[in-house]
């Protein structure tokens, strides 16, 4: 068994912004990349955007803008989508660079060479928003079978490529391995699909430039899809890469169920034309549907990720995906269905198990897991039963099943909750030390679990476990079998924060409510004195007389723009409740408030009795 492990998604089409769909497909593939690293497999997670094709060149042209630079903005959102949900790739592949256009015209010419390019006429029908071509037989009542949207009737001279020559070695392929689509329904479909007999593919558009010039032919563009499934070995950089040589062949494509028979077909296809390994498995999962149904722009139904995660946090909206059912099966999603997750799953189970232990802990132990004394049945019975979910969860994640290894995290920290509620540490101070070493290694071992699909909060349990580097990098069973004993903990904070979905509907971009404003407390202070922080170039020490407040003391980066003697004796606009903040050996309480122009700083100066508030 190669200990690489090589895992992509599609590449999504830059043609409109990310949406939960998105999100989805990447978060999925996340949590198999992040265990498959955790279980010791050097892994290469590759992600991207298909920026070429009349679906995104039209969306260009309907915004009035130069397809590049339409491309470039909203790639870069994709990549910032990663950002935001902390998925952890390991490359980002744009078919618009010269790394994977190059690559791609060698795959052409390979293909070319070994006589599976051919050239010919072609009529048929074309669905823009699919980027496929369809025969008479296979319209579904004159409209796209995939996407029911209108498609257009195209006749062209073109070049081909000869699928039906690989149809024999594809349906031995699926007969010897039958592992190679998952899950095993799509697979059927493929067969289905295939029983009509498979047609060579146009593979070219002529007098259409948004496209990887053809190779063979100047007139001619590369059809999209030819120019997409590449990617996945031009970022390797074949033909010749290092990287191409370690990780190839592909562990899991995760594709969505829509686009199978292009992975599953046409790529596989195309790879014995070149003579190149087979990926090991394309994994289809199912669709993201809104309140039950499917999305789609003029139901109005998509929903945005970005806005999810600055409402909820990535915590939630990961969880919220990843607990949505199996992943060949289509699931059912909300915001409302993301806040009940958050406040009765995140909160009120996992978050309360973690927070009521470190807090036990805390008051109780000195903030450390005591060493264990002789185990009682109970206390052997969880421990016993965590070791086996540990190794049970790592099995259901190998096999793909993703939800269900989530489920045993979460019913873990359910019987932690149970176990605490049943041998009550709070009133029997004989069974506590047993009970809070059991629980909180129990906490380690859920967040060793609970690691891949919410990477966010594993760190925020380690931090608050005291778990260090030597622990968190230890190898998934290794971790589990290293115990915490006279272990001193970090300081307990609640993982979660339970939300009230009506509350975000009401909240407009960039407004508070006026109760948010009036927990500032602002004031107006004189400064007495200003000296400069050793160590630091932009700050000073700011003393200031606030009335009946005393005496306070700010470090304000204001050195590069104003004077010491400049600041002396001015009363001026000072909040008085923020949080004090240890800097540079000094305590700053509070901040000073200044304005801003074309690099002139002022302080805000008024003319009111130090101390006064300001309303
Ligand atoms: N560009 C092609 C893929 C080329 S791969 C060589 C494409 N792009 S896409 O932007 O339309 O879709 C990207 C991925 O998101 C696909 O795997 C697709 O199935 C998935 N999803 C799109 N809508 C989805 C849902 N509603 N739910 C879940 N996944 C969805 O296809």
């Amino acid at each position: 068994m190669k200990d690489t492990f090589y895992i992509t998604t599609a590449i999504d089409y830059a043609n409109d912004k990310p949406h939960i769909g998105h999100a989805y497909e990447k978060v999925l593939t996340d949590v198999i990349a992040r265990f498959q690293k955790a279980r010791g497999k050097d892994v290469f997670f590759l992600t991207g955007t298909d920026e070429h094709g009349e679906k995104v060149f039209k969306a260009a042209k309907k915004k009035g803008e130069d397809p590049q630079k339409f491309v470039d903005d909203l790639s870069e959102r994709f990549r910032n989508l990663c950002t935001i949900l902390s998925v952890e790739n390991d490359d980002f592949i744009r078919t618009t660079h010269s790394r994977h256009e190059e690559a791609n015209k060698k795959i052409v010419k390979a293909m070319h060479e070994k006589g599976d390019i051919y050239k010919g006429e072609y009529e048929g029908w074309y669905c823009v928003p699919c980027e496929s071509y369809w025969t008479d037989k296979q319209l579904d009542e004159g409209k796209c079978p995939e996407c029911n949207r209108e498609v257009e009737k195209k006749k062209e001279e073109g070049y081909f490529f000869r699928l039906s020559k690989y149809e024999e070695d594809l349906l031995e392929l699926y007969d010897q391995k039958p592992d190679f689509v998952f899950p095993e329904s799509r697979k059927k479909e493929l067969l289905n699909r295939i029983e009509d007999g498979l047609r060579d593919l146009c593979i070219t558009r002529s007098a259409f430039e948004w496209g990887v010039p053809f190779p063979i032919d100047d007139d001619y563009t590369t059809y999209v899809w030819v120019d997409a499934l590449s990617n996945y070995i031009t970022a390797l950089g074949y033909p010749e890469g290092d990287k191409f040589n370690k990780y190839w062949p592909a562990n899991v494509h995760m594709i969505g169920k829509d686009i199978t028979w292009f992975h599953a077909v046409i790529w596989p296809a195309m790879l014995m034309s070149l003579g190149v390994d087979l990926p090991e498995t394309v994994c289809a999962h199912g669709f993201l549907n809104l309140g039950g149904e499917k999305m789609s722009k003029s139901k109005g139904n998509v929903l945005d990720p970005f806005e999810l995660v600055e409402a909820y946090g990535t915590d939630a909206l990961r969880y919220s995906l990843l607990s949505g059912g199996s992943i060949g099966e289509d699931s059912d999603f909300s915001e409302e269905l993301l806040v009940k997750k958050l406040n009765n799953e995140l909160a009120d189970n996992l978050g309360n198990f973690v927070h009521r232990t470190l807090s036990f802990l805390n008051s109780n132990f000195g903030g450390g897991i005591p060493e264990r004394e002789e185990f009682t049945e109970s206390d052997e019975e969880l421990v016993e039963e965590t070791r086996r979910t540990v190794d049970e969860a790592g099995k259901d994640l190998e096999e793909l099943s993703l939800n269900t290894a989530l489920e045993k995290v979460m019913a873990l920290s359910k019987k932690g909750n149970q176990y605490l509620n049943a041998n009550e540490p709070w009133k029997n101070e004989g069974r506590a030390p047993n009970v809070l070493n059991v629980c909180g290694n129990l906490c380690k071992n859920i967040s060793i679990i609970l690691f891949p699909f919410l990477p966010d909060c594993a760190e925020k349990i380690w931090e608050q476990l005291g778990i260090d580097e030597s622990i968190r990098s230890k190898e998934w069973g290794d971790a589990k079998d290293f115990e915490l004993s006279d272990h001193e903990i970090g300081e307990p904070e609640p993982l979660f924060k339970k939300r009230d979905i009506q509350t975000r509907k009401k909240e407009e971009p960039n407004m508070i409510e006026f109760r948010d404003f009036q927990k500032l407390d602002l004031r107006a202070a004189k400064v007495k004195n200003v000296e400069e922080v050793e160590g630091a170039d932009k700050l000073f020490k700011i003393s200031l007389d606030v009335g009946s407040l005393g005496e306070r003391t700010v470090a304000a980066g204001l050195k590069p723009y104003l004077d010491k003697e400049d600041l002396k004796g001015k009363t001026v606009a000072y909040l008085a409740n923020l949080e004090p903040k240890e800097m540079y050996g000094m305590k700053s309480e509070g901040m000073v408030l200044a304005g801003e122009k074309n690099g002139t700083v002022k302080l805000v100066e008024c003319d009111i009795e130090p101390g006064a508030r300001i309303h």
